[in-house]
């Protein structure tokens, strides 16, 4: 089957889709993006991320590059034309093309690029054994709630995640607290049986997932508290997991040399993956 992208308006061979030299995704890291899940041909928490995007755009002051309704039928379209049952869609929005100058420029349409990838929601190993997570610096930039491009550091983190044979890098600000994963949000529950996340400010990305977990916790009954935790903390908490639109609820079972609790996965954490499923499979998905 061909894989197609689409890009500014076309429907293009995957391996031949391109973008301008000069477009100011490439010099300026100047766009945004967002990755929506794919489930059983379904996206899942679309309106939360179209919500987001339009979010990232205005504080970027750029504009939409096509109508949202346009937008969520090219998605669906691209679905369909690659046939992907399990996998993402994957859309960025750049300031578009121009002479390079730092400046914005003007009168210049936004760069719309879109993607599909399969992908396996079901990781059996991640999830009977857990997986590991490192403790690194966290070395970004002051707007970590838009969801820039500029994603350097997070390459960092993860390379290093990976030389340390981890799944992911938990951030950790200046004081001590950890701040979220390279690709993910960061949870854990305490030894009162607590769920604690970081609250959503400029320090984080205020994970689409993230907000979903927290109405299903809430309506679970699931004592929860949203507020820094300090690395010293999450080493010693009883179950651990992150959260993303593609890994759901993947839980901890190590965070840098220390074990989760048992060191095998949560309860809790096991408990939301299962409410986050059902929610994707009916009304979070369309
Ligand atoms: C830095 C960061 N935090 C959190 C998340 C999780 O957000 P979401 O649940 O919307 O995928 C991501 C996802 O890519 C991310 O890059």
């Amino acid at each position: 089957m061909p894989r197609y992208a689409y890009v500014n308006g076309r429907y293009v061979a995957h391996g031949e889709a391109a973008v301008h030299i000069e477009d100011r995704g490439f010099q300026f890291a100047d766009g945004v993006y967002e990755v929506v899940t794919v489930h059983a041909g379904k996206l899942v928490d679309e309106e939360g991320h179209l919500r987001r995007l339009d979010r990232s755009l205005r504080e970027l002051q750029m504009p939409w590059p096509m109508s949202e309704r346009a937008l969520r039928l090219v998605m669906r379209q691209l679905i369909a034309k690659n046939g992907i049952g399990d996998g993402i869609v994957y859309l960025q929005i750049t300031r578009g093309q121009a002479p390079r100058d730092f400046k914005y420029p003007k009168g210049v349409s936004p760069t719309l690029v879109m993607t599909t990838r399969f992908m396996n929601l079901d990781p059996v190993e991640q999830l009977n054994h857990g997986v590991k997570v490192i403790t690194i610096p966290d070395i970004r930039w002051k707007r970590r709630d838009i969801k820039s491009v500029a994603l350097l550091p997070q390459a960092m983190g993860k390379q290093k995640a990976a030389e340390a044979g981890a799944f992911e890098a938990w951030q950790v600000d200046d004081e001590g607290f950890i701040t979220e994963g390279c690709s993910s949000n960061a949870w854990i529950v305490t030894d009162e049986g607590v769920l604690v996340t970081r609250h959503a400010s400029n320090d984080i990305l205020n994970g689409i997932t993230r907000q979903s977990l927290i109405r299903l916790a809430e309506s679970a009954g699931i004592p929860f508290e949203e507020r820094a935790f300090s690395v010293a903390e999450a080493h010693a908490a009883r179950e651990a997991f992150l959260s993303s639109a593609t890994t759901y609820v993947t839980p901890i079972t190590q965070i840098d040399e220390h074990k989760v609790g048992e060191g095998v996965p949560g309860a809790l954490a096991g408990k939301l993956r299962e409410a986050y499923l059902s929610y994707a499979r009916s009304e979070g998905a369309s």
